[in-house]
């Protein structure tokens, strides 16, 4: 006996590129149990599917999706002229969020939230990863980590958190012991489950290498996962030693990323993931090295990084139109970025593909094909969700 099996459907079960390979699915427990099961076999519930087009559901695999106010300000400034590098330089950037951050409560971080994660979940996302990274300090970082969690709990959608306490330097405090706080702050984070991944902003206005070692030594330590911002304005050799040293899960931006960068990529199976969002809002120009990634055999994933400063983009479907149109990703591409690359780079081996055993994550959508998302931009919802089998 089956608890739900969807019927007439044209399910892309993206086991083996993007086409059509089955008509139906069955859902056990919580899981798939079977692709294109016997037409007599009992469920308790069916639901014919019409020929609606039946996909994974997608996984945005990198976001910063809690954090309080907004930085429009900036935005004019950048308008006029300024560089993102600029602003961060003249006290805005990521330290502007910080001061709202702080002043908000776990609930207040919750509400201010709520309506950019449904955004995303109503373009299918089933599973989300949210950073915390603007309270910078040991107490307001586990409380945007605690708001991502109950996110996660109030919505129809699978959370995972990621520690990014070294976002940036704290303004007015020394670098090394901001770190050193960041660094002592694990084993708590560690034993209140509050984050699942540790990750770091390597750049010029931010950490360098040597202390992203120190963090992910202290990180590896206790089994967290790792993950790094790299080379997003500047090559500082980090994807290659997080890469070659740490083996991390994902390197994610990379616009400057090199030849030895994405060796080193390849050698420890790390995937790029690609944030155009932040590309096209900060009008960046350098485009990251799609053709070196699908030389060296890199898994590509493609994520919003919806953030108040580079990427105020609460759509997952636009992002992934852009990975296209700048990037040059092919539509195929851009959706196995949204879901077996996205869960590879966050260590998922349950998700990202329909296949017996897998969560039953999937979404129905009115669309003709899977191409037809990186070809329409804007107005596309799914049109209905299930999570672990359950409809949304
Ligand atoms: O992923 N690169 C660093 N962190 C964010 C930007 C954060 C901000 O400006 O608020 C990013 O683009
Ligand atoms: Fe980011």
């Amino acid at each position: 006996m089956y608890d739900l099996v969807i019927r007439n459907a044209r399910v892309h079960s993206f086991r083996d590129g993007i086409a059509q390979d089955a008509a139906a699915l069955a859902v056990r427990d919580g899981r798939i149990a079977a692709i294109d099961p016997p037409a007599d076999a009992p469920a308790r519930r069916v639901v014919d599917a019409a020929g609606r087009m039946l996909l994974p559901g997608f996984i945005d695999c990198h976001t910063h999706a809690v954090f309080a106010g907004n930085r429009m300000n900036e935005h004019a400034m950048k308008l006029a002229g300024a560089s993102y590098e600029e602003i961060a330089r003249a006290g805005g950037g990521i330290v502007a969020t910080v001061e709202a951050v702080r002043k908000a409560t776990v609930e207040e971080l919750v509400a201010e939230s709520l309506p950019r994660v449904q955004a995303l979940a109503a373009e299918g996302v089933t599973t989300l990863e949210i950073k915390s990274g603007y309270g910078l300090s040991a107490e307001s970082e586990m409380n945007m980590l605690r708001a991502a969690r109950v996110l996660g709990e109030r919505l129809p959608l699978s959370v995972t958190t990621t520690y990014l306490g070294a976002h940036t330097v704290p303004k007015g405090r020394d670098k090394n012991e901001y770190l050193r706080e960041v660094i002592d702050a694990l084993p708590r984070i560690r034993e209140e489950g509050l984050a699942d991944a540790v990750d770091i902003f390597v750049e010029r206005i931010a950490f360098d290498a040597d202390d992203m070692r120190a963090l992910f030594d202290a990180a590896k330590a206790l089994g967290f996962r790792l993950k790094a911002h790299t080379d997003q304005l500047s090559n500082m050799q980090a994807t290659r030693i997080a890469a070659g040293e740490y083996g991390v899960l994902s390197c994610d931006h990379l616009e400057y990323t090199q030849e030895a960068d994405v060796r080193a990529m390849a050698a420890s199976g790390t995937v790029a993931v690609l944030l155009p969002g932040a590309f096209y809002f900060i009008r960046e120009t350098k485009k990251p090295p799609v053709d070196l990634f699908r030389e060296h055999g890199v898994p590509i994933a493609i994520a919003t990084d919806i953030n108040p400063g580079t990427s105020p983009i609460a759509s997952l479907l636009a992002v992934m139109h852009m990975s296209c149109i700048f990037f040059g990703l092919t539509p195929e591409e851009a959706l196995l970025g949204v879901t077996r690359n996205a869960a590879r780079a966050l260590g998922f081996d349950d998700r990202g593909v329909l296949a017996p055993g897998m969560r039953a994550d999937f979404a129905l959508w009115d669309v003709p094909a899977p191409e037809f998302l990186l070809y329409q931009l804007g107005g596309l919802r799914a049109e209905k969700t299930f999570i672990e089998g359950i409809e949304a």
